[in-house]
C-alpha cells in the first residue's frame, strides 16, 4: 500500500505547497493538512482530551448513542469509506454496529501514515470487518474505494469531526458535489459539523491555557525545518486564534513578533517576514442546523436525519445520495 513513490511525490508537493505559500502577497498561508506529520498527530490527539475542546467528545457521543439508528437507516451490504481517519477511535461505534449484522469493509482515507497505523491498530480486534488503509488525498482515495466496490454494494461515507468545516465556503459545497459524483444514488455520506456557539468558547478551544494547541500549529514551522532545512525560530512565533463574524469562522494563524528573514535551505528560498504579520495555517466554519441541510441539496444530496448534541453544539448529518 505504501510506495516510496508515493511518498517521494508527497515530499515534493510538500515544499512546493510551503513555497508557494510563504510568498503568498497579501495573507501567508500554510496549508492545515500539512499538520498531521508524527508530532502533530500526536499532539492533535492530546487537544481531542482536552477540557476546553469538546468538539470530539461530542461527536463520539452522538456516534456512541445512535450508531445503531444510523447504520439502520443505510441498508444492505455496505463498504465504509472514511475520509482523514484519525486515531479511528470514533469509528469503532459504526463499524461494530455494522459488522453485527455483516461483513463489512473499511478503508481509511488519509494522507498521514502515523494517523493510518494508528487506525489500522486502534481497530483490528473488531470481528468481521476487514480493513484496508489508502494513503491519499481524500477525493482520490475515495475514487479507489468507488472503483473497487462491487455491484449491490452501498459505500458509507465518514466525514467525521469538523474536516468540512476547514473548507472556505462556497469550497466546503464544492467538496460536497465532487463527492457526490463520485457516489451513486443510494450512497450515503455521514457529515460531522461543528455548529455555533459563543465565541469565548471557541476561542478557549482553540487556544487552550495549557498551550497544546499552540504547541500543535507551531510544529508546522518545526515540521518545515526539521524536512525542508529551514530556520524557522520557534520563539520569534505566536499562535493566535481569532473568531471572523464575517465568515463564521475561527481562523489559526502563526504572528511574527518581529521584522525577520525566514530561509527554506532546502530550495534556496528566503522570505522577509514583517512583525504581526501573520502565516494563515486553517479556519474552521461553524455552521447552523438549517445550512448543513441546504449545503447538502446544493450538492445533491438529501438529509435524511440530523443528530444534534447539546452539550457542545454538534450535529451528526446523514446525507443520501439522490
Ligand atoms: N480541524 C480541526 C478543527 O478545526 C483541528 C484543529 C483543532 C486545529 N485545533 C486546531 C487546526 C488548531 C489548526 C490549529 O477543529
Amino acid at each position: 500500500m505504501l510506495t516510496n513513490a508515493i511518498i517521494a511525490e508527497s515530499a515534493s508537493e510538500f515544499t512546493t505547497d510551503v513555497c508557494s505559500g510563504l510568498t503568498k502577497p497579501d495573507q501567508k498561508e500554510l496549508p492545515s493538512k500539512y499538520l498531521y506529520d508524527q508530532v502533530g498527530s500526536r499532539l492533535f490527539e492530546v487537544i481531542c482530551e482536552l477540557p476546553e475542546y469538546g468538539l470530539t467528545r461530542a461527536d463520539e457521543r452522538l456516534l456512541r448513542l445512535h450508531a445503531t439508528e444510523i447504520v439502520e437507516r443505510v441498508p444492505g451490504q455496505v463498504v465504509v469509506a472514511e475520509l482523514g481517519s484519525g486515531s479511528g477511535k470514533k469509528t469503532r461505534w459504526i463499524l461494530e454496529a455494522l459488522s453485527r449484522h455483516r461483513p463489512t469493509s473499511y478503508y481509511p482515507i488519509e494522507i498521514s501514515a502515523t494517523a493510518l497505523a494508528m487506525c489500522e491498530r486502534e481497530l483490528a480486534d473488531i470481528d468481521s470487518i476487514s480493513i484496508v488503509g489508502f494513503e491519499h488525498e481524500y477525493l482520490d482515495g475515495l475514487l479507489k474505494v468507488a472503483a473497487r466496490h462491487q455491484d449491490g454494494q452501498r459505500i458509507l461515507v465518514l466525514s467525521l469531526g469538523s474536516t468540512i468545516g476547514n473548507f472556505d465556503h462556497p469550497a466546503d459545497v464544492s467538496f460536497l458535489r465532487e463527492m457526490r459524483l463520485i457516489l451513486q444514488p443510494g450512497d450515503a455520506l455521514l457529515l460531522g459539523t461543528d455548529l455555533q456557539k459563543p465565541i469565548l468558547q471557541l476561542i478557549e478551544a482553540y487556544d487552550d491555557p495549557l498551550g497544546v494547541t499552540a504547541a500543535f500549529n507551531l510544529n508546522l514551522l518545526a515540521r518545515i525545518n526539521r524536512e525542508l532545512d529551514a530556520d524557522f525560530v520557534l520563539e520569534q512565533f505566536e499562535h493566535v486564534a481569532k473568531f471572523s463574524s464575517v465568515t463564521r469562522s475561527i481562523e489559526m494563524h502563526l504572528r511574527s513578533r518581529q521584522d525577520q528573514v525566514v530561509t527554506i535551505h532546502k530550495t534556496g528560498l528566503s522570505v522577509p517576514i514583517l512583525e504581526n504579520e501573520t502565516n494563515w495555517t486553517e479556519s474552521c466554519h461553524k455552521y447552523s442546523p438549517q445550512e448543513v441541510v441546504s449545503m447538502a441539496e446544493d450538492a445533491g444530496f438529501r438529509c435524511d436525519a440530523q443528530w444534534i448534541d447539546h452539550e457542545w453544539p454538534f450535529a451528526e448529518n446523514l446525507l443520501m445520495a439522490e
